[in-house]
């Protein structure tokens, strides 16, 4: 179905008026061709009569009319192509190869065109001729002129030929730009058509890439990089929607309930003071748990690259081992700092310090050894990656705890997924989303791997070269 007509596609707009430009260059071209060839013809023929004339003229001054008269008498015996005639001012024919005076009339151009009468083998023929008239003092008339027969059929075919050069030139180029057009037009509906689908509400279509590589695949892939990111949106949304009504909701009512219950009964101060203290703690809770989704949303949104900056990652991990410092040594562990300095990343520094506290806060949090063989030390870094040194910046938390099991390390970066062994610990499971949410706004990445025992938790940024 085709909804655009053919003719007022751009396509063929275009198509036409690249038509229209060559073929006024090939008419230029061929009218050149044309000048060089029967134009030259015409030109020499004229040349060749205009000696001629030249020729008698100084004869008649020299000898008068006897003289004329002789000489063309002379040259009308082997002619060839040339035609002469003297007539007398009765209208007598004295000499030349003609019968009569022609009865055309003199062009603009002072040159007579005119057909004559020639006896061949098989008869007579009328042939085309070209010729000057003058009429002489005393009443004489003298004509001087060519056979241009030949001349004019060369000339049919030569102007034929170029307009048929210039007809087909022009078929061409409309069937081509017409044929153009048509590809053109199939693959504008069904984009339009996708498209319409797409609005109708099947996020998950695509629009058709030819492959060919040219704009209407550019678009095209545009436009589906662009729906890519929308349904990825989409379902960041729907998520965020689904983790709030699930992990905010029970939470919420069981604060309701207990405030309830306190009501029902008669307490003294001291319980009430107590049930209140207990509310705000879980309040404070359900708030940093919406504080880390806003935060998270934020990332995701991926509108923050604009206000990122360059830094140096060691001044941040830095920074973040001051902040954390006093609370490692709190639960009696050491924070060991390693950095390289004078790298450089471009970055969103609130949300960056915020993936480096969360992970440094997992460290603390979930990171203590359980037995008193290995040495309770925190290693917080930010280095060249090994892999490659030049591009990429290795930010790292490493801790000497249990860890994080192999098959769970995919699973813990989701949404509010805490670990079994994590269930007596406060926090919401957001932490680690919000690393990998950060990691992917700056287009890094982050890998949980082991530290032998504890878990190094890997966050690789790209480097900005100076
Ligand atoms: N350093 C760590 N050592 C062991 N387990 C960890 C570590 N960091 C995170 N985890 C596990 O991953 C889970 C998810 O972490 P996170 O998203 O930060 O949530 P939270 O810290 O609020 O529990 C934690 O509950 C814990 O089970
Ligand atoms: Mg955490």
């Amino acid at each position: 179905m085709q909804s655009i007509n053919l003719l007022k596609t751009s396509t063929f707009r275009l198509a036409v008026i690249y038509l229209a430009l060559f073929a006024a260059s090939a008419i230029t071209l061929l009218a050149y061709v044309y000048w060089n060839t029967a134009g030259f013809l015409v030109r020499q023929t004229d040349e060749a009569v205009q000696a001629e004339i030249t020729g008698l003229a100084e004869q008649y001054a020299q000898g008068g009319l006897p003289l004329l008269v002789h000489t063309v008498i002379q040259r009308s015996r082997d002619a060839g192509e040339s035609l002469y005639l003297v007539l007398d001012p009765a209208g007598r024919v004295l000499a030349g190869t003609l019968d009569g005076r022609p009865t055309a009339e003199e062009g603009p151009d002072g040159w007579l065109d005119f057909l004559y009468s020639r006896k061949t083998l098989d008869g007579v023929e009328m042939k085309a001729a070209r010729a000057r008239a003058f009429i002489l003092p005393e009443g004489f008339y003298l004509l001087v002129g060519r056979d241009v027969q030949e001349r004019r059929q060369i000339e049919t075919l030569i102007t034929s030929a170029l307009v048929w050069a210039i007809g087909l030139t022009v078929a061409l180029g409309l069937v081509g730009g017409l044929f153009m057009s048509r590809n053109m037009l199939a693959r504008v509906d069904e984009i339009n058509q996708t498209s319409r689908d797409i609005m109708q509400g099947d996020l998950s279509q695509r629009l058709p890439i030819a492959g060919t590589g040219d704009e209407l695949d550019q678009l095209g892939r545009n436009l589906n990089a662009m729906l890519d990111q929308i349904e990825a949106l989409m379902i960041g949304m729907r998520q965020v929607t689904d983790n709030v009504a699930h992990d905010l909701r029970s939470p919420l009512n069981r604060l309701r309930n207990r405030l309830e219950v306190t009501l029902m009964g008669d307490s003294s101060p001291e319980e009430y003071r107590a049930v209140l203290e207990k509310t705000i703690t879980e309040a404070d809770g359900l708030l940093g748990t919406f504080n880390a989704l806003l935060m998270i949303a934020k990332a995701e949104a991926g509108s923050l690259r604009e206000s990122m900056t360059l830094l140096d990652p060691a001044n941040l991990v830095l920074d973040a081992a001051e902040l954390y410092e006093p609370l490692a040594e709190e639960k009696g562990l050491r924070l060991d700092v390693d950095v390289t300095q004078g790298m450089q990343i471009k970055a969103h520094r609130e949300l960056l310090s915020q993936a480096l506290a969360n992970l440094l806060d997992n460290a603390i949090k979930h990171g203590t050894p359980d037995s008193a063989s290995v040495s309770p030390v925190i290693t917080i870094s930010a280095k060249p990656d090994p892999d490659s040194p030049q591009r990429h910046v290795m930010i790292s938390v490493a801790d000497h705890g249990p860890g994080i099991p192999y098959d769970e390390r995919d699973h813990v970066l989701e949404r509010f997924v805490r670990l079994e062994a994590s269930r007596n610990t406060p926090g919401s499971g957001l932490g680690l989303s919000l690393v990998a949410a950060v990691a992917r706004l700056h287009g890094g990445r982050v890998r949980l791997g082991d530290n032998d025992p504890g878990l190094k938790a890997i966050l690789i940024m790209r480097r900005t070269l100076k």
